[in-house]
């Protein structure tokens, strides 16, 4: 694989800068960002004034954890625009997440916003190792979900040619990516293994494409992961963190030279770790979930919200800002089955190693007696799919689950493609269970 690395030269300063300026940066444009929501949006002047605490008072960033969180329900309590900041004619664009439940949480963005989110992606791309004057295969969702348009602009800002393909049409985006000859894609981590199989299908080795790095997120994956895929495509694969709450994609990205975890664009999205049950800050280095501030959106402000993604906070390291280590899986996608915690994360680790088996899976979990229990369907490799390799590698994924993240379960291997695929993001968990508990 090229190294593609950006120089120090083709850096924004900011992004290199040391702790002090940053901060004080950080410092500066929170004060503006709590004086903004303060003034502009109803919520945020009733939850301060509850909480004494006035924008007025912030001396140093450790202040920020005065004032109190704010939460998905609150984007729901105000819906559709109830949280906006500005005038709805000064609102140029308008995202929104489809929620599996209840009504959706809309975002909308001012001409500022917008450039910063087109900005913040170029910034991510160039830390991807991508380059003005290439192509980028962009195979996220188009519409509401802020990741088809969001990757869109940011192409384009970077100076990049962007191939608006969108989700789905699997067997046409590996005739484009085969025609076209692009140096990137941006698609989640669970679709490129659909398109992995679609090259297979096709009698195309994906190892001879154009294809350089791959920008994967919107959904958790692991370095497990990172690795069978680099492996299939002879190409780097990085994660790109966001959501629509704070931007979209863009908030955090690692840096292709070391892939050490995503560096947190800290000059816009001020990050905080805390204990979910307590609230209480907790330590850089410690896990925790991750909780934003917006430090210049003037659309919504969004301060100390709870992003319900776990994590930690570490130094940077090819940048001056921090990172975040990849993340583990969202509060809500845990499993808690008889007493032992499990994110699909976790599997998803465990079915890498194993020999025989693709790399689909699906958790399901369903009642059994009194109890809960937990089905992983996974599927055979096409190569290996005579009975007995199968039912050992289905063995062995059982052990290495039990063993390693400390849960019995039943592996269901099925025949090749008895998994279902995603279009976007995977749905990983499937929850029968019913029944008195
Ligand atoms: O998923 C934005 C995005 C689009 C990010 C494309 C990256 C690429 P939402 O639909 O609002 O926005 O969902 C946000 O997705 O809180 C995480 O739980 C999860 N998520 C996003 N990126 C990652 C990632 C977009 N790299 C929610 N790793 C977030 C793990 C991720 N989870």
């Amino acid at each position: 694989m090229k190294d593609l690395g950006a120089k120090k030269s083709e850096l924004e300063p900011i992004e290199i800068a040391s702790r002090d300026e940053i901060e004080a940066l950080q410092l500066k444009r929170l004060k503006w960002s709590l004086n903004h929501a303060y003034t502009n949006v109803p919520m945020y002047k009733k939850r301060f004034d509850e909480a004494g605490v006035h924008p007025d008072d912030v001396q140093n960033l450790k202040d920020l954890a005065k004032f109190p969180f704010t939460v998905k329900d609150d984007l729901r309590d105000n819906y559709p625009f109830g949280l906006f900041a500005v005038p709805r004619e000064d609102i140029i664009r308008i995202h929104a997440s489809s929620g599996t439940t209840g009504k959706s949480t809309v975002v909308g963005y001012t001409k500022n916003d917008c450039d910063l989110f087109a900005n913040m992606v170029a910034r991510s791309l160039r830390a991807s190792g991508v380059r003005p004057g290439e192509m980028v295969h962009n195979a996220y969702g188009y519409g509401l979900f802020t990741g088809g348009l969001g990757a869109h602009v940011g192409i384009e800002r970077l100076g990049a040619c962007v191939v608006p393909m969108g989700g789905g049409q699997t067997a046409k985006q590996v005739q484009l990516i085969n025609d076209f000859k692009p140096q990137a894609i941006t698609v989640t981590p669970s679709y490129i293994l659909n398109l992995l199989e679609e090259f297979q299908n096709q009698g195309i080795d994906p190892r001879d494409t154009s294809l350089q790095v791959g920008i994967f997120g919107a959904e958790p994956w692991t370095n497990a992961m990172r690795s069978e895929v680099e492996q299939a495509f002879d190409m780097h694969a990085v994660d790109i963190y966001g959501l629509s709450e704070i931007m979209g994609p863009g908030v955090a990205n690692e840096c292709v030279e070391t892939k050490d975890g995503l560096h947190i664009w800290e000059d816009f999205f001020y990050p905080e770790i805390i204990n979910p049950t307590t609230g209480e800050l907790v330590e850089d280095g410690e896990q925790g979930e991750l909780v934003f501030t917006t430090l210049t959106k003037e659309g919504i402000p969004m301060i100390r919200y709870r992003t319900r993604d776990l994590t930690r906070l570490l130094p940077g390291t090819a940048r001056s800002m921090r990172r975040m280590e990849k993340i583990t899986g969202r509060s809500d996608d845990m499993i808690i089955l008889r007493g032992v915690n499990v994110f699909p994360t976790q599997i998803e680790e465990q079915l890498m190693t194993v020999d025989g088996l693709a790399p689909h899976f699906q958790i399901e979990l369903y009642r059994e007696g009194r109890m809960d229990a937990m089905r992983v369907n996974v599927e055979a490799d096409p190569n290996a799919s005579d009975a007995d390799s199968r039912a050992a590698a289905g063995e062995t994924l059982r052990n290495r689950i039990k063993t390693n993240v400390g849960v019995t379960t039943i592996v269901n291997v099925s025949e090749p493609g008895g998994v279902p695929r995603s279009q976007g993001k995977a749905v990983r968990v499937l929850d029968n269970r019913t029944g008195e508990r």
